[in-house]
């Protein structure tokens, strides 16, 4: 197990020689913190000079790195290796973004050709959507696309359409995940069936969810414009593409994907489909270059000058040495407020796992909380805690040096909260300033020794800082990439499979079970949960 590595060891042993060291003293001690703490690449700068961290943490994340073999596992990953040891699978999102000219050979075939051959059969589908070329059954442009899909085929494309609203020129873009009748009810609201194309995204097109909504949706419009709508007005991105025919799918709408491709990574795959309906062929095919040009950093920059490998390496130090969990993700930009929420999916069920590659449970911890709103908004929400709780949260601001929509002073007011978060965490506000401050007013000395504590900030709360120069389909491209790789470094170093998902299985079958409850068929349970299912039988049968 890599906690019994010497460069494991050797990291415990120096967490004690730094865990009393406080950010002002690295700061104080050295004027070039910031210099020699920051790298751009990408169109991205990271400073990452405020976290608890010295040149020797570096250099002995960089022997953890090396113990690991972590560019053999970059190598492995790129090169169509089946890294995804329990499903025997490649793991090759990087190929769904690499120029045609690329080659990527998995069981003897180049995938880069078939990747690039069903990308133009989607983009052309979707361009003839968009300009009304494709029409719905009553002859009418599409104006509204609905996707339906959960997770991976929801989360990451969802959260793309959100942060490129900016450049929408397309019909409108609507996402239904929850299989809460709600969520399909609500959105059918909004829409005129004669012009709405339903997306079903999944990947195994199996899901409960996503296949319930998407029958429900199939009903509706068969009442409304008849069975004949259906092959006009539904479409489907799959790698089951047997089970998109029993749908009754017309194949000419049926976009595939393959099972190298994660759920959790497909958007850039067909599941992007919605993207490009939303802002076009040229700015999706933009997105993929960002992602690839960040590949490309990703496969050559040595470590300290490799941004996901930068972030890997100080989130695996704080949260398997220094006791540290939790991961905020703060973008100061409105169209980037679902960003946390996909990267909680793409982090949470990659490397929440406890076994290693030998199959022995690990004796260190793993995956991060992650989660975050945008700024100002988490500012009067969540950043008391942040700021004097009892817990520490390690932090990633992200913003740009340029708005999408400059008006007045507001960007300038947004980017001043920006900095002064990442400098009140660090550096605080000790006991001398608060009772200078306070001395200020006319507060009685018993009034100031009672009031002072509470308004003491300790500081020494840590994080990265990254700024872009504007929010493009190139720059999230790049930025969703950097994210993708550090989850991916971090299952390296953990030495867990980041790819598999073993633990969501469990608590779907048991919700079949309990379906067969519902209907008259009752299961073995705890006490605890036969009880709850008799009281919903009773009450719901009640109610309705
Ligand atoms: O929640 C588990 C999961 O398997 C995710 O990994 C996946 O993104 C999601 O379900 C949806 O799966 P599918 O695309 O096959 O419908």
């Amino acid at each position: 197990m890599i906690s019994q590595s010497s460069a494991w060891k050797t990291l415990k042993n120096h967490y004690h020689d730094v865990e009393d060291l406080h950010l002002r003293d690295l700061f104080s001690q050295n004027p070039n913190r910031f210099s020699q703490f920051s790298t751009e690449s990408c169109g991205i700068f990271l400073d990452y000079s405020k976290n608890l961290i010295t040149e020797k943490t570096k250099e002995l994340l960089s022997s953890l790195a090396k113990e690991t073999r972590l560019k053999e596992h970059i190598s492995k990953m790129f090169g169509g290796d089946k890294i995804n040891w329990t499903e025997n699978r490649s793991v090759l999102h990087t190929a769904l973004r690499a120029p045609i000219t690329s080659k990527v050979f998995v069981d003897g075939v180049n995938v880069v050709a078939q990747i690039h051959q069903e990308l133009s059969r989607m983009l052309q589908f979707s361009e003839e959507i968009r300009s009304g070329t494709r029409r719905g059954f009553t002859g009418k442009k599409f104006e509204s696309v609905i996707n339906i899909g959960i997770g991976g085929s929801d989360l990451g494309p969802s959260m793309v359409c959100e942060a490129l609203k900016f450049y929408a020129d397309g019909p409108t873009v609507y996402f239904v995940s929850n299989v809460d009748g709600t969520h399909i009810a609500n959105t059918l609201a909004k829409v005129d069936l004669q012009t709405t194309l339903f997306l079903v995204a999944s990947k195994t097109f199996t899901t409960q969810e996503t296949m319930t909504n998407a029958f429900t949706a199939r009903d509706a419009l068969i009442n409304a414009l008849g069975e004949s709508a259906v092959s006009l007005h539904f479409a489907a991105m799959s790698t089951n593409l047997k089970a998109v025919a029993e749908f009754g799918m017309n194949p000419d709408n049926a976009f595939g994907f393959w099972d190298f491709v994660g759920g959790r990574y497909s958007l850039w795959s067909v599941i992007g489909l919605p993207i490009a309906l939303q802002i076009g062929k040229q700015g999706f095919m933009e997105l993929l270059a960002g992602a690839h040009e960040m590949d490309e950093h990703f496969c050559k920059a040595s470590d300290w000058e490799n941004l996901p490998v930068i972030l890997a390496m100080i989130s695996t130090w704080y949260s398997s040495f220094y006791h540290m969990p939790s991961h905020a993700i703060l973008p100061y930009d409105q169209y980037l407020h679902r960003f946390a929420a996909h990267f909680q999916q793409v982090d949470m069920e990659s490397n929440g796992k406890s076994v290693n590659r030998d199959g022995q449970i690990v004796d260190y911890q793993t995956g991060q909380i992650l989660w975050g709103e945008p700024g100002t908004n988490g500012q009067h929400a969540f950043y008391q805690l942040i700021h004097q709780g009892t817990h520490k949260i390690s932090c990633d601001f992200i913003g740009f040096f340029e708005s999408l929509n400059p008006i007045g002073e507001h960007h300038k007011i947004l980017m001043s909260h920006f900095f002064a978060q990442t400098e009140a965490l660090a550096f605080g506000l000790n006991l001398e300033q608060v009772i200078f401050e306070l001395k200020k007013s006319d507060l009685s000395e018993e009034e100031i020794r009672k009031l002072a504590p509470h308004k003491v900030f300790y500081g020494n709360r840590v994080s990265n800082t990254i700024l872009m120069q504007k929010l493009t389909p190139h720059s999230l491209g790049a930025l969703i990439a950097l994210y993708e790789h550090k989850i991916f470094v971090q299952g390296v170093l953990w030495e867990i499979n980041s790819f598999d998902q073993w633990g969501v299985e469990l608590g779907k079958k048991l919700a079949k079970s309990i379906l067969s409850d519902f209907e008259g068929k009752p299961g073995i349970h705890d006490s605890s949960t036969s009880g709850l299912i008799e009281l919903f039988i009773k009450k719901h049968t009640k109610g309705s």
